[in-house]
């Protein structure tokens, strides 16, 4: 998906860095993406510092998963799925309902940097994509 500059600010902040971003192919495409959500909502699941976000999403976890898969594969590069299928990711707006101070951030980005630690075996790569989810996880941050 190219950035331009008619996007909305809350659309366009939430791409990653590079327009040509080829993090989706050097993570192994759409079966590793896959992989790696379904990882981070089972540590989410299980992480004793992940309860309280934890107890934001309901108990069934499967549309979530469903939905930062779609999101993932345009985020990284890959086929724009969650635009084509929901429109406008919207991240900021949709989550507003929930308290995300620098704690809940933190708490999202454990889960998901030990999903990345399990999953991603370049040590490079891993770093571009936990610093591409921190700026994500505190943009989306909208307590103090
Ligand atoms: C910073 C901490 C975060 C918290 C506490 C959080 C929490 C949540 C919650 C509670 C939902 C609603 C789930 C449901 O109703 O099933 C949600 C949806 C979602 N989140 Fe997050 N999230 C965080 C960060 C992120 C990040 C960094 C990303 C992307 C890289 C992301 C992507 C999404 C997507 C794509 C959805 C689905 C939106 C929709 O309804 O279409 N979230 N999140």
């Amino acid at each position: 998906m190219k950035r331009s500059p008619t996007l909305p600010l809350a659309t366009a902040v939430t791409l990653p860095a590079s327009v040509d971003n080829p993090h989706y192919r050097q993570i192994g495409g759409e079966q590793a993406v896959r992989r790696l959500v379904e990882r981070f909502y089972q540590l989410m699941d299980e992480l004793p510092e992940a309860r309280a976000i934890r107890a934001m999403h309901p108990p069934d976890l499967a549309p979530a998963k469903e939905k930062l898969f779609l999101f993932l594969s345009g985020w990284l590069g890959g086929p724009p799925l969650y635009a084509e299928r929901h429109g406008p990711p919207r991240l900021r707006q949709k989550h507003l309902p929930f308290p995300i101070d620098t704690a809940a951030r933190d708490a999202w980005m454990a889960c998901m940097n030990r999903a990345l630690e399990e999953q991603v075996s370049d040590a490079d790569l891993r770093a571009q994509l936990a610093a591409s989810f921190f700026k994500t996880a505190d943009f989306l941050r909208n307590q103090p």
